[in-house]
């Protein structure tokens, strides 16, 4: 049935029909705004596919995830990803690091893993979360940054953590104080390297870096995610990198 079809009759409500009748065209500009969105998502989608980035993206992912695992991949958690659907001077790199998130989960399901797709955010709107939920993501909750909230409960040996530009707060969470830590065997987020040399040599931040480098991410393997034909001077991204920990988290970092 029509909306129309459901309209009290101006002569006997007529506030209530004008009500009804704002109602509609705010409806109507959500949902054309909705498919803008949808369409730009796609655009992104179409030209990472044809980017060198997805290219080294998906070699890495194939060699990693293919030939070494023993452990079936089950969960691709994504940290950090901040608001998909607000408009800001962010959110085409946003979208553009929620479009790699989803061509890794195409990358592992073509590699034989069955993966469930999980994001979170403290930030996420309602319009956030409905939109991460029509692209097949579920929803996992923290009240603040300093904690990882239900994200601890998603992480093992068959989960990839995958968190560009999270905040350094939530990476100590997640790699050095809680019971996660010991847990994350792969992570695809910022390149540590690179974040050690972009902070000056005294800040506090340089020291944070330099926690988690010595703590926790020196034990993995790294390998650089690079490539152009993707990334814009404008999106302001930050270099990225896979990182493995072997079994006994002893694989030699490559830093
Ligand atoms: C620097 S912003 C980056 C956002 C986005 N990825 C970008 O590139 O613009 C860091 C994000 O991490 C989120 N964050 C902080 N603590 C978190 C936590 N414990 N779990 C998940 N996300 C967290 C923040 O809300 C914020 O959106």
């Amino acid at each position: 049935m029509s909306l129309a079809a459901v309209e009290t009759p101006q002569h006997h409500f007529p506030s209530s029909r004008k009500s009804k009748s704002k109602t509609n065209t705010k409806a109507k500009k959500q949902s054309s705004r909705d498919q803008q969105l949808y369409n730009i998502f796609s655009d992104i989608q179409t030209l990472y596919t044809s980017s060198k980035l997805s290219q080294t993206v998906t070699k890495h992912i194939t060699s990693t995830f293919t030939k070494s695992t023993t452990t079936p991949i089950k969960t691709l958690l994504s940290l950090g990803l901040g608001s998909p659907t607000t408009p800001s001077k962010n959110q085409s790199r946003i979208l553009k690091q929620l479009a790699i998130f989803l061509a890794i989960s195409t990358s592992l399901e073509a590699g034989g893993h069955s993966v469930q797709l999980y994001a979170q955010d403290p930030i996420f709107t309602r319009a956030d979360e409905s939109f991460l939920s029509s692209l097949g993501i579920s929803i996992s909750r923290t009240t603040r940054g300093s904690e990882l909230g239900e994200a601890v409960s998603l992480i093992d040996s068959s989960t990839v953590v995958y968190s560009p530009f999270l905040t350094l707060e939530a990476y100590e969470a997640l790699l050095l104080h809680g019971a996660a830590g010991e847990k994350v065997r792969y992570l695809i987020g910022d390149d540590f390297e690179k974040l050690m040399a972009k902070w000056p040599k005294f800040s506090e931040e340089r020291k944070q870096v330099t926690r988690l480098v010595k703590g926790a991410v020196g034990a993995y393997r790294r390998r650089a995610l690079g490539g152009d034909g993707f990334w814009e001077e404008d999106d302001v991204a930050f270099p990225m990198a896979l990182y493995e920990r072997g079994d006994a988290g002893m694989v030699k970092a490559k830093m």
